[in-house]
């Protein structure tokens, strides 16, 4: 008989509906404005035939991003995006039926994998006004639990931790012996990291991505930060040569030229300053400010604004449904000034 997985036939996956066209893309956290285009072009003059031809290597590259994180080689697991990396993680520390926790709303790929390899995805709710107590997490530590998910910051909520909240459950998580992903997506935005976790600590990994500050959503890269040990059980999994050479190089140049990091996160601060001040002047409640998105409560309808963004405006951004007192909100990406300026003179014509 013809076999298919009845776990895959059900799963249920939303594939990208859109077409990126001329809209300008606000409701997938990308950096809309990209490296600079010398950058680009100057990273691109050293592509030769061969480079293409070959399968990429990732020991230079890993050594390089170990020494930017100040770490060594064997704390690391390069990865095709950090989605990957987070699906093998699941994949290798949890077992069919297995109960991993995590908070919701959240980023979905957490459920999607739980669902697709049958594990138990138990939810963590935010409170009605859009906080997060840590009892409420640590009372779900329960000694059956394998995995346990925190963001840093949270996508969508923008919520963090702070150390002693950290500890707190970290600690918990210790003492149940459970695994513990701490998904740093939206690092560089938010500074403060629990990476040292990942790096001094075993059964703790830090995920993250080059896809948003850095700007280079289009290369897939991501990767796992964690235990030597924990690290190798990773590797195990990746399919052969994961890592795509574009991207490392790209990366590698992101990382070494002096100021370009500094420059992505001015042109990101200058943006997320102009909205957050044009939201409170103009009498809006938001959220989230942590990461490079914010909920916005609006003061129509939210599913009408991103249908009438869409169609009149050429501005894709997101609803979503039932976000505690904030009830039905957007989620809007922060990028640079003129990005925000688009959306916000957007949004005075539409939301009244
Ligand atoms: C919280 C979070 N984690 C992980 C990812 C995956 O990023 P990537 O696979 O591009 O590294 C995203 C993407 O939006 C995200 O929001």
């Amino acid at each position: 008989m013809y076999y298919l997985d009845p776990k895959i036939e059900k799963l249920y996956r939303i594939f990208d509906q859109n077409e990126r066209k001329d809209y300008l893309r606000l409701d997938l956290n990308e950096n809309p404005g990209g490296l600079p285009q010398e950058f680009i072009n100057s990273v691109l003059e050293g592509i030769t035939p061969q480079f293409v031809a070959q399968y990429p290597e990732t020991l230079h590259f890993t050594e390089v991003l170990a020494k930017f994180l100040g770490t060594d080689i064997s704390h690391l697991c390069l990865v095709n995006g950090s989605a990957e990396g987070i699906r093998y993680i699941i994949q290798a520390f949890t077992s069919p039926g297995g109960r991993i926790v995590g908070v919701v709303p959240s980023y979905f790929m957490f459920q999607i994998y739980s669902e697709m390899y049958g594990r138990d995805f138990v939810k963590v709710p935010y409170n009605e006004d859009l906080t997060m107590d840590i009892n409420n997490i640590i009372s779900e530590l329960t000694e059956d639990t394998q995995l346990l998910i925190l963001l840093n910051p949270n996508n969508p909520m923008g919520n963090v931790y702070s150390d002693e909240e950290f500890e707190q459950i970290f600690v918990a998580a210790k003492q149940k012996q459970i695994n513990t992903l701490i998904d740093e997506a939206y690092h560089y935005f938010y500074p403060k990291t629990f990476i040292k976790y990942a790096l001094n600590e075993e059964h703790v990994f830090v995920t993250r991505t080059f896809s948003k500050l850095f700007a280079m959503a289009g290369c897939r890269l991501g990767y796992v930060v964690g235990w030597p040990e924990g690290v190798k059980m990773v590797q195990k999994l990746c399919t052969p040569h994961n890592t795509n050479a574009f991207a490392m190089r790209f990366a590698e140049a992101v990382i070494e030229t002096p100021g370009m990091l500094d420059q992505l996160i001015d042109g990101f601060s200058k943006g997320r300053s102009y909205l957050i001040d044009w939201l409170d002047s103009n009498g809006y409640r938001h959220k989230g400010e942590a990461g490079n998105f914010i909920f916005i409560e609006p003061h129509t309808d939210a599913d009408t604004i991103v249908a009438r963004m869409k169609s009149e405006k050429k501005i894709l951004i997101k609803s979503y449904k039932d976000v505690g007192e904030f009830g039905d909100c957007l989620r809007v990406s922060i990028g640079e000034k003129k990005y925000m300026e688009q959306f916000t003179s957007a949004l005075k014509e539409i939301d009244c």
